[in-house]
């Protein structure tokens, strides 16, 4: 594990290594060009969050790339509910919520026939955050008004990718579709997402096995969105979680 006081991105310093062997791990006190989805920026103030990249080279399909996504969700949540006894969600794809406001973000970025980075922030300490994002993030800090130790965080998230990603790799997709089902409750509510500059407005009816969500579009019909527009999707345009 590599701990770098100030790093662009920890995403793009695993991106620079790709020979590194598989979970390898980049933990940064500070990014100064922190990357969160669709080419937003993620806030990595020093110190105060925790933004982790880890490397992964399974045998992957585009297919399973959704389930990367969605067992690196269920892992943070994991992490953060040994720290704080919180009521976080999940929300698809990869935002985890508190109070309906924005506490970690995934990023998973595939590398075709390589190997996929999987980044994590987790607001951690703030007490505030930059005007345009304070009335849609949060920090377990804000919401626990305890101050979280960074490291034995980062010992739990470790753990629980461990376990996660066993599961992942013995293909137990049905165990985890229903771990991240169990952590939402998002589903049977309007949701609108966005996807290569369309946006499609439907109830959120559950996830399909391949870790796909199933949208009931305003026409009665069933739409399946996933796989590799997992990278680019993103539910609900009404919280630009990051900015
Ligand atoms: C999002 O919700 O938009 C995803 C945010 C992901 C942020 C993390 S912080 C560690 C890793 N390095 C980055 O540059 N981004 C991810």
């Amino acid at each position: 594990m590599q701990v770098l006081s100030q790093v662009d991105s920890t995403n793009e310093e695993i991106r620079r290594n790709l020979t590194l062997p598989e979970g390898a791990v980049v933990i940064a006190d500070r990014q100064t060009q922190g990357r969160g989805r669709q080419g937003r920026s993620w806030h990595s103030e020093t110190g105060t969050g925790l933004y982790l990249s880890t490397l992964l080279k399974p045998d992957l399909t585009p297919e399973k790339l959704a389930l990367i996504t969605l067992m690196a969700g269920v892992a943070t949540v994991s992490a953060i509910q040994q720290q704080a006894s919180v009521p976080v969600k999940l929300k698809w794809p990869n935002d985890i919520l508190l109070n309906g406001k924005k506490l970690a973000g995934i990023l998973c970025e595939y590398i075709p026939g390589t190997a996929v980075i999987v980044g994590i922030g987790i607001n951690l300490n703030q007490t505030c955050f930059p005007e345009d994002i304070q009335d849609i993030a949060t920090s377990l800090k804000l919401a626990t008004g305890n101050t979280v130790n960074r490291a034995k965080i980062v010992l739990s998230l470790l753990e629980s990718l461990d376990r996660e990603y066993e599961e992942f790799l013995q293909e137990k997709r049905t165990h985890l579709v229903k771990k991240w089902t169990d952590r939402t409750d998002m589903f049977g509510k309007t949701v609108t997402v966005h996807q290569k500059g369309n946006s499609l407005t439907g109830i959120a009816v559950g996830l399909d096995p391949e870790g796909k969500l199933i949208l009931q579009t305003p026409n009665g019909k069933q739409q399946l969105l996933g796989s590799g527009e997992l990278l680019t999707a993103r539910a609900d345009s009404k919280s630009p979680f990051s900015k």
